[in-house]
């Protein structure tokens, strides 16, 4: 049966597959796609106000019982790296040195085998004191959010003046030998665009690796616009007036970002189109949010509750494969830029990055 579209917000309708699935262990979809690359998200709350991600007033946190313990999540990881074939795990937030413990849950995951390389996302507040005992329990990278250089810009963005913090971290983090150390910056029209170039400047300068990502449909508010988002063609005009850019020589791979050269290199310049060129084909991420749920994508509407699975006693097999058929129904795009699109009913920050 085919559906009228009304253009009405619709869900997406998931699994999306009645196909059986192969006997295979890793987490494999209908489209050949294999998952290794997993986001968890420690917990939804955030010290930062970004106004593209959250309210002022921040949002209704989840119950501290909702919330995966160490040991529930530390039982999921080690089901991820020994069962599912899971060799890259980030860990995300909200902001995720919120999380209580965050040194030690690193040691034990950076303990798992076969081990995992390890990365977090995070938007550097507390950095400074931390990256050495980081880097020292086992996490590898580093991906620190940082929109703008600028601290009036940085206040409006982020409703906190905590840009010092930020650049505080960023040099702790390259200190503590966090390799690479990369940032990742939103651009926002009228806010911080004309910010472009002197981001990339500080980053060279720095030896910090930037990656601009597209502005996605995903705060809280819903109050993305299209109009308003800067797009990769955009943002590449933006750097083109003060660098010259190449394509940068290498594989590609899942990552999502399109790597150019700077001046020549060695420096270099990265931009996610996750909306105007949505890389979902070579997609190889799965999704863990702070209450247990798996996600096959951040567009996802449908999750698979694999804390309540825990909490009733099931057996590693059982918890695994709850996980592989929801990876077996991800669908194959995210479906921005078609008529009718509805946003997630989770907002990004509590998907984790
Ligand atoms: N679109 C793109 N990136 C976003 N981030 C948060 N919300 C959005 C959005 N709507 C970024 C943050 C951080 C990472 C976790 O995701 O800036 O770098
Ligand atoms: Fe916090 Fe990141 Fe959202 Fe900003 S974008 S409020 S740093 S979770």
């Amino acid at each position: 049966m085919s559906a009228v579209n009304l253009g009405l917000p619709r869900l997406r309708v998931e699994p999306a597959t009645s196909e059986p699935r192969p006997d295979n262990p890793a987490l494999i979809d209908t489209f050949g796609r294999v998952a290794t690359d997993l986001r968890v998200s420690l917990t939804d709350r955030c010290n930062l106000r970004c106004t593209y991600c959250m309210p002022a007033d921040g949002l209704p946190w989840l119950p501290g019982k909702d919330v995966l313990t160490d040991e529930e999540l530390l039982r999921l990881l080690r089901i991820a790296v020994e069962r599912l074939g899971i060799t890259d795990i980030r860990l995300t937030g909200g902001e995720p040195m919120l999380r209580p413990g965050l040194e030690d849950l690193i040691g034990q995951i950076a303990a798992l085998r076969p081990r995992p390389r390890l990365s977090m996302t995070t938007n550097g507040i507390g950095l400074a004191k931390r990256a050495a005992r980081i880097a020292a329990a086992g996490l590898d990278r580093i991906n620190v959010s940082l929109d703008t250089v600028d601290r009036e810009t940085f206040r409006t963005i982020s409703r906190r003046d905590r840009l010092s913090h930020v650049l505080d971290g960023l040099a702790a983090a390259r200190a503590a030998g966090l390799d690479p150390v990369k940032i990742n910056a939103v651009l926002l029209r009228g806010v911080n665009e004309h910010e472009a170039a002197s981001l990339l400047r500080f980053s060279l300068d720095h030896g910090y690796h930037l990656r601009f990502i597209e502005q996605m449909p995903l705060d809280a508010q819903h109050g993305w616009n299209r109009r308003d988002m800067v797009t990769a063609s955009e943002i590449l005009d933006l750097l083109r007036a003060e660098f010259d850019l190449t394509p940068s020589p290498g594989e590609r791979g899942g990552a999502p970002a399109e790597r150019w050269l700077v001046d020549g290199g060695p420096g270099d310049v990265g931009v996610i189109a996750s909306v105007t060129r949505p890389f979902c084909a070579a997609c190889e991420r799965t999704r863990l949010t702070a209450d247990g749920a798996v996600r096959s994508c951040l567009f996802s509407n449908a999750e698979t509750d694999l804390r309540g699975l825990l909490r009733a006693g099931h057996d590693d097999e059982a918890v695994a494969d709850a996980w592989r058929m929801t990876m077996w129904g991800k669908l194959a795009g995210h479906e921005i830029n078609e008529a009718g699109f509805a946003q997630p009913l989770r907002p990004m920050s509590a998907i984790g990055g």
